[in-house]
C-alpha cells in the first residue's frame, strides 16, 4: 500500500517507518524536520534495508502537501507531525493551534481533494484529562487540562466530523498512552531537544552522565510507593499497532478512537529499579515538590484495540529500558554530537 507518513522521522514515526518497511508497504515521509534529524531517516534505511521517498515540507503548506499528494498518490495517510510538548503549549498556545489543528485541517482537505479516504492519527492520553475513573477506557469524559491536549481532543472532533461528512472515509485516533523504548538494533531511538520533558529520557541521560540527577515530581501521591503511575507502552508495539490501525481502516468506515497501553502501570520509582537494573548505573535522584498538572495514575483500557484490532502489547517495562539504554549509551548524544 502506498502511505504518505507525516513526521516520519520523528520518534514514533521512525520506529513505526521499520515496521511499514519490513511489511512491504511504499512510503512517503513528509517532514519538516523541526524535531528530528533526517539521520534518523538514513538510519531506518539501514536497519530496515529498504528505500522510501521523502519530502521536506510543513503540514501547513497546502501547496507542498498537494504536490506531494499529486505525485506519491496515497491511498493512506499516517499523520504523526505535530508539537508536543506539553510546557511549551501553555507558553505558546497559538503555535500549538497552527501546527497541531490548522496543519491536520490543511492534510485532510488535501486528503480529500486527492481522495486519500484512510488516515491513522496520533492522539493522546492526555485528552481525558483528570481520571473519573480507572482504567480510562475511551467513553471516558475529555477534559484535557492544557493546550497541547486541547489541540489533540479538536482534531479528533475534525477528524470524526470530516468522517461523517464522506461515507467512505475511514479514520482511527490512537491514543497512546506513555511512548518509550527503542529500536532493539539500538540505531533509532528518542532524542529530545535540549532538557528532557519525560521520564524515560531524563532518567536514561543522568544514567549516561549527561544529567546529574533526576528531579522526582512528587512523592507524595496516593500511589503504591506515593510517585506518579503510568502505562508505559514499548514503540515497538506502539508501532505495530499503527500497522494493525491501517489494515483495519482498509475494510472499515466511520471514525474509531482507541487506547494504545499495556493495562498496567509502573510508578517512577520503579521505572528507576529497572533502568538501573538494566543499565548497570545508578540513577541518583531527589524528590522534589508535585508538577502542575501531573496526575496521580494513568492507566489504559485495552479491550477495544484487542476486539477491533487484534492487537496487544508484548513488550515489558524491562523490554523498554534495555532497549532504551542500548540506544542512549550507543548514541550519548543522539543525533548529533556533544
Ligand atoms: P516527534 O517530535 O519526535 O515527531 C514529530 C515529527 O513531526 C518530527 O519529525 C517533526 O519534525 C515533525 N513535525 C512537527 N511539526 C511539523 C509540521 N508542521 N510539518 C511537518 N512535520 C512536522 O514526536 P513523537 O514522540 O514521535 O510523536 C509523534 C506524534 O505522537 C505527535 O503528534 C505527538 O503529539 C503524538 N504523541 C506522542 C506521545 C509521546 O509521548 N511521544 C504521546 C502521545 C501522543
Ligand atoms: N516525572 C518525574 N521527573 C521527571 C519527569 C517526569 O518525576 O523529570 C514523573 C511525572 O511526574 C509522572 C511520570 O514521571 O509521574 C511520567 O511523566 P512523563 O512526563 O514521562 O509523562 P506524562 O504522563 O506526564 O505525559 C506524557 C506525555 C504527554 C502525553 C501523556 C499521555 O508527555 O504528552 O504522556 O500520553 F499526553
Amino acid at each position: 500500500m502506498r502511505i504518505l507518513v507525516t513526521g516520519g522521522a520523528g520518534y514514533i514515526g521512525s520506529h513505526t517507518l521499520i515496521q511499514l518497511l519490513r511489511e512491504g508497504h511504499n512510503v512517503l515521509v513528509y517532514d519538516n524536520y523541526s524535531n528530528s534529524s533526517p539521520e534518523a531517516l538514513n538510519r531506518v534505511k539501514q536497519i530496515a534495508n529498504a528505500d522510501f521517498n521523502v519530502c521536506e515540507g510543513d503540514i501547513q503548506d497546502a501547496g507542498k502537501l498537494n504536490e506531494a499528494f499529486g505525485s506519491f498518490r496515497p491511498e493512506a495517510v499516517m499523520h504523526f507531525a505535530g508539537l508536543k510538548a506539553v510546557g511549551e503549549s501553555n507558553e505558546k498556545p497559538l503555535e500549538y493551534y497552527a501546527q497541531n489543528v490548522s496543519g491536520s485541517i490543511e492534510l485532510l482537505k488535501v486528503m480529500q481533494r486527492h481522495e486519500c479516504r484512510r488516515i491513522v492519527f496520533s492522539s493522546s492520553a492526555t485528552v481525558y484529562g483528570n481520571a473519573k475513573y480507572l482504567p480510562y477506557d475511551e467513553h471516558h469524559p475529555m477534559q484535557p487540562t492544557n493546550p497541547y491536549g486541547r489541540t489533540k481532543y479538536f482534531v479528533e472532533e475534525i477528524i470524526r466530523d470530516w468522517t461523517a461528512s464522506w461515507g467512505e472515509a475511514s479514520a482511527i485516533l490512537l491514543r497512546y498512552f506513555n511512548p518509550v523504548g527503542a529500536d532493539p538494533s539500538g540505531r533509532i531511538g528518542e532524542d529530545p531537544n535540549g532538557m528532557p520533558n519525560n521520564l524515560v529520557p531524563y532518567i536514561s541521560q543522568v544514567a549516561v552522565g549527561r544529567l546529574k540527577h533526576l528531579k522526582i515530581f512528587g512523592a507524595d501521591y496516593e500511589t503504591r510507593d506515593g510517585t506518579g503511575e503510568r502505562d508505559y507502552i514499548h514503540v515497538e508495539d506502539l508501532a505495530r499497532a499503527h500497522l494493525a490501525a491501517i489494515e483495519f481502516s482498509e475494510a472499515t468506515t466511520g471514525c474509531e478512537a482507541i487506547n494504545v497501553g499495556t493495562g498496567g502501570g509502573a510508578t517512577v520509582f520503579e521505572m528507576i529499579k529497572a533502568f538501573e537494573h538494566a543499565s548497570g548505573q545508578v540513577v541518583p535522584y531527589e524528590i522534589g515538590p508535585r508538577r502542575d498538572g501531573d496526575v496521580a495514575r494513568s492507566l489504559a483500557a485495552v479491550d477495544k484495540a484487542e476486539r477491533l484490532l487484534g492487537w496487544r502489547a508484548k513488550l515489558s517495562v524491562a523490554d523498554m529500558c534495555k532497549t532504551t539504554w542500548n540506544w542512549q549509551s550507543n548514541n550519548p548524544y543522539g543525533y548529533g554530537s556533544k
